[in-house]
């Protein structure tokens, strides 16, 4: 039985709680928040124990792993706590917000031993668990490009909502929270990016960070890419896509959030083509079905059985990216190389 300690009681908890209650080998045991009635809604819920003193908790919580549902600035200090505590660390996206915190973050984890996971739940999506077989069993040839657009609408109550968000030390942007997840898969399928290009603006929400950014890449391959992300899109979220373009194959992943191939288009058949239609779903919101997947693959990690997909390391390649973006931006556009030395802030 592995123990679960849930710290962050917002509005992400809820897909931890949902995927540890449709798991059997697992026990939410403890949960978190500076905010006693967060805690204690999902305690009187589960069952599990409620604190509001996250060291506390680590004291007294007899977990195993513990899960970072908290704002996104606060992870790298709260992941380095709990491995100092010589728990395993499951962090929401993004691992952090700048390079040299997220780098401290996976040293402590590597010192104590732990394990640090990173949620990409989307990398679990059939859809895009497919578009990467095909990836790998060269279907596409070539890769010459790969392209991502997440247009997706936050009203300016979705920032009022929790001061943090839209805030450079805690949440950065649209690119660094909404599109985290893309800004993983774009590097999944077309590999290590070699220089970033950015122009970004705030254009629509009262916030210190971007609503808007649109992101150049060329990779080391040589293939290119782009990123496109708003939180302005009117009058819904509109389109969560990966486009896969290479020399004998073309894949679109669309819907609002990955949910469904748009095309797929290979110069030769293979029995995985039967599969596309059934590879649809129908999620209620942009955070898909993931976040089960995303826990069983851990519950296999800890129990020996594979290797972690998603550890410390490809969570910091997200940042990194991130923050190379950011820099170019600040620079009129300028092109930001990769890799970044870290450094205390971007
Ligand atoms: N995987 C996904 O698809 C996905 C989706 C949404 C959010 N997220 C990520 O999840 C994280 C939380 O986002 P959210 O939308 O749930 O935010 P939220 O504001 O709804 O929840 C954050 C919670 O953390 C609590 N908190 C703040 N500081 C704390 C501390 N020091 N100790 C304990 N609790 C503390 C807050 O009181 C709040 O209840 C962010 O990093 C975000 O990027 C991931």
């Amino acid at each position: 039985m592995v123990r679960v300690a849930l710290v962050g009681c917002g509005r992400i908890s809820k897909n931890h709680v949902e995927a540890l209650s449709g798991l059997t080998d697992v026990e939410l045991v403890a949960c978190c928040d500076v905010v006693p009635a967060r805690a204690e809604a999902i305690a009187s819920k589960t069952g599990c124990a409620a604190y509001t003193d996250y060291e506390k908790m680590l004291r007294e919580a007899q977990c195993d792993v513990v899960s970072l549902c908290t704002p996104s600035g606060l992870h790298p200090s709260q992941v380095a706590l709990a491995a100092g505590y010589g728990r395993h660390v499951l962090s929401e996206k993004p691992l952090g917000i700048r390079l040299g915190d997220v780098d401290e973050a996976i040293r402590a984890c590597d010192a104590a031993g732990v394990h640090l996971f990173v949620v990409k739940q989307n990398r679990f999506n059939r859809t895009v668990r497919l578009a990467r077989q095909a990836l790998e069993m060269g279907r596409f040839g070539r890769i010459y490009m790969v392209l991502s657009s997440v247009l997706w609408a936050r009203p300016q109550e979705y920032y009022d909502a929790a001061r943090w968000r839209g805030t450079w030390e805690y949440d950065g942007g649209c690119l660094c929270n909404q599109a985290a997840h893309y800004v993983d898969l774009v590097q999944w399928m077309g590999g290590a990016v070699e220089s970033v290009q950015a122009y970004s603006a705030t254009q629509g929400r009262r916030i210190e960070a971007e609503d808007s950014i649109v992101v150049n890449l060329r990779f080391r391959s040589g293939a290119l890419g782009s990123i496109n992300v708003t939180t302005l899109a009117y009058p819904k979220n509109l389109e969560g896509s990966l486009t896969i373009l290479g020399e004998k194959g073309t894949v679109k992943i669309g819907g609002f959030a990955l949910n469904h191939f748009e095309r797929w288009e290979f110069d030769a058949g293979h029995p995985m083509d039967e599969e596309i239609q059934s590879a649809a779903t129908n999620p209620p919101n942009v955070y898909g079905f993931g976040h089960l997947d995303y826990y069983r693959h851990v519950l296999e990690v800890l129990n020996g059985q594979v290797e972690a997909e998603v550890d410390g390391r490809d969570g910091r390649k997200t940042v990194e990216l991130i923050c190379a973006a950011y820099a170019s931006a600040r620079k009129g556009g300028t092109p930001c190389p990769l890799p970044l030395v870290a450094v205390s802030s971007f």
